[in-house]
This record gives structure tokens, sequence and C-alpha cells, in this order.
């Protein structure tokens, strides 16, 4: 039985799902696909992943394809209640309400793993990583899983390097047709939607400053200097800091730009980036803000020691420092999903489709333990019809051209 904050939300809830499936071409036709050729009849599906509309698609296309599906949030402060609400009354069993806590979170991720999945989905891998680490039963029941982010991917390599992960994980977050884009343009555009809905702040002017030059730090930092903002970036990668200099971007330590900027948004994967030292250092009225997977890239503890607060609405929290004031927004949670709705259902359509994709070659494959790459073929199949709905028609190789990329003896 499902376990959401507000059945009466669901016909909210269905009008966005129905709003998504406009705008998610590719994905409603591997549904329509699915309808026929029912690939996951007699399968159960547990989903670990941020409860909007655009997964609500796809948690129905996985459903339309015969599987048992029970979904659970990957983020306390992603879930959107009203999609949740619709889900459920849609006959999947959902475990998930906003704002909920960490002992909730850990309840509703267990009420999925109680489902017995045959096949899990994770965003950030906390299904597997709470399979491996307590609920070992089911080590024999799950044939394998899917990654949809770079921090999962991470922590299922970390797993494989010391021979812990026991079953094979698919990596869509390695396929170029997921992290070319939801996590350049889907990230980009989304995070700077969160910081604008919770704060109505002008970029253009504005110092914004990127931790992290990634698929999707380069995005932020490409979409706010569309805006008008200067941004600098930081890096400890020394080639992803020249890229970000080579694009126009200052480039300099986060000791250096934290006295610069009027708005910092980490999105490294990576922990403790932003400190008490340069919360200390920021100009008052300094805007604060994550988009990387965990909210471990703020002190926001520290941050609560050494500062006085107060919430001026859900979202925004002030703080004064030293007679400054700091803005954090969505509590340093991904403020992309916290403070607005992630990342728009034309880049979910990719991600998504590749996701239902994977878990029908899951599915379908007997895979050894470990982290996979999705198959190149299914990685342009979702760019081809993807290129298709938007009657984009491409190139193809001649034979000539052919023969000459698979030869060698044409020179000079
Ligand atoms: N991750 C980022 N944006 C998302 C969205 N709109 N739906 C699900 N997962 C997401």
């Amino acid at each position: 039985m499902s376990s959401i904050k507000n059945m009466s939300l669901a016909e909210e809830g269905k009008k966005k799902i129905a709003w998504a499936e406009s705008r998610m071409p590719v994905l409603m036709k591997i549904q329509a696909d699915f309808q026929k050729t029912l690939p996951f009849k007699g399968i159960r599906i547990g989903a670990c992943l941020h409860v909007t509309k655009e997964t609500a698609v796809l948690m129905k296309t996985l459903k339309t394809g015969g599987a048992a599906v029970a979904l659970c949030g990957s983020n306390p402060l992603s879930t959107q209640d009203d999609v949740a609400a619709a889900l459920a009354a849609q006959g999947i069993e959902v475990f998930a309400s906003h704002g909920i806590d960490n002992e909730g979170y850990y309840r509703n991720l267990n009420a999925v793993l109680d489902t017995k999945p045959g096949i899990t989905m994770d965003d950030g891998a906390d299904l597997i990583t709470e399979i491996h680490s307590k609920r070992k039963e089911l080590l024999g029941v799950v044939k394998g899983g899917t990654e949809e982010t770079t921090t999962g991917v991470i922590r299922f390599r970390a797993m494989q390097k010391e021979g812990k992960l026991k079953f094979p994980v698919i990596a869509v977050n390695d396929a170029r047709c997921k992290n070319m884009f939801d996590n350049y343009y889907g990230t980009g555009q989304s995070a700077l939607d969160g910081i604008i809905r919770s704060t109505n702040i002008l970029l253009a002017g504005k110092t914004l400053v990127v931790a992290g030059y990634g698929h999707c730090g380069s995005g932020v930092a490409a979409m706010a200097k569309g805006m008008g903002a200067h941004v600098i970036v930081t890096e400890v990668d020394p080639v992803k800091a020249l890229a970000a200099y080579y694009d126009g971007h200052g480039v300099m330590s986060m000791d250096d730009a934290s006295a610069l900027g009027d708005v910092f948004v980490t999105v490294t994967g990576c922990k403790a980036v932003i400190v008490e030292r340069h919360l200390r250092a920021m100009r008052d009225g300094a805007i604060i803000s994550n988009a990387g997977h965990f909210d471990v890239e703020i002190d926001v503890k520290r941050l609560k020691e050494i500062a006085s607060a107060r919430t001026l609405k859900a979202g925004l929290d002030e703080f004064v420092i030293d007679g400054k004031r700091i803005y954090l927004l969505g509590e340093g949670r991904l403020v992309n999903l916290a403070c607005a709705e992630g990342h728009p259902s034309e880049v979910m359509d990719q991600s998504f489709s590749l996701q239902a994709l994977a878990a029908k070659y899951i599915n379908e494959n007997k895979l050894e333990a470990g982290v996979h790459r999705i198959p190149k073929d299914v990685d342009d199949m979702v760019a081809a019809m993807k290129l298709e709905a938007l009657r984009v028609k491409i190139d193809a190789l001649t034979p000539e051209q052919e023969r000459y990329l698979s030869s060698w003896n044409e020179g000079t």
C-alpha cells in the first residue's frame, strides 16, 4: 500500500504528468511498443528516483510494459506530492512525501525493497547500497539495476573496486544521450531556475561562482553566462579548469572566489567544497546553493553553528555571520529539484528512455556483476528517435565513406 502525503492532489498531478507526456515523445513511443511486447511481464521493478512528472511517465511506461512497479523518492525535498498521488491513484506503489526526514526516507526505501524487486532503478545508489549493506537477502533476488546519476555511478565503481558489487548495474549516466544533454542543458537550466524561483534575482551583471566544471557545472556556467552573469569557475581537475578558462570564464580557487561571488552553485559531486572560511569571506547578501546529488558540498551544519538564522520562505534561509547576510537555497540540497521542478521534460525524455531500455536490456541478458555501459546502439537509437520526433534529418555514411573510415591506406 502506497504511503504518500495527500491523495486529494491526484487530479493536479495527473495534469502535470499529461504535460510531461506531451514533451516526452521518445519515451511515449517506447511505452506504445512496451504495450504490445510486454517486456516486463511478471517482473517487479523497484525505483528510487526523484518523484517528478517525468519520473511518473517512466513509471507508467514500465507498468505498461507489464512490470509491477514500486517507487520511493531519491531526495527528501524533490518529491512532488501531487505527482506521487496521481501515480498511487494509477496502481503504482509510491512511498514518498515532500520534506520527509531521514528515518522516513529509509522507511520508504525499505518499503520498495520489501516488494522484492527483480530490477532496481537508482538515482544516487541508495537502493543498491542498502541491499548490499542491510538487505543482503535480496542479493539473490535482484537480477540487476540501473543508475541515473554521476554520484551513483561513482559509488558503484568504488563498490566494484572493492569487490563488493554483487550484481550488474547499467550506468545510464554514462550514455552520451544522457550526460551530454540532461547533465549539461538539464542541470544548467534547472539549477538557475531554482535560484531564480527562490530569489527572483537578476542574473545579469552578477558574479556567479560555479564549483565543478563537469558536464553539469559547465552547463550551469554556460547558461549563466548567456544570461549576463560574470562566471567564475573553481575546479580541482587541471584539464577541466583549462577548458573553463578557454570557455571564457574566470578560473580561481574557492578561497579567492568566495570574496567575489554574488551567487554560488556547487556542482562537484564531492564534499566540503564551501566550508567555514569561505562562508566567513563572503560578501553581505551572497546566495549559496548546491546542484550536486548530495547535500554535502556546502557545510550547512557548520553554517548553522556559526550563524543566526531565519527562514524567509520555504527554500530560502537567511544566515547572519559577523553582521553579513548569507542566503542558503533549498537547505543545501539539489537546488533544481528543491526550489524548482528539476530538469525539463525534453531532456528527461532521453534519460528516461535510456532507463526503460536499460531495464529491458538487464531483463533480457545475463550480465556479469559490475558496472556496465549501456550498449552504443541503444544510445544511438534514442538519439535517432529524438531527432525523428524533432523532424530533423541527418546524413548517413556512404559505402565509400565507410570503407575510408575502416581503412588505413589512403593518406597524404
Ligand atoms: N533529475 C533531475 N531532474 C529530474 C526530473 N525532472 N525528474 C526526475 N529526475 C530528475
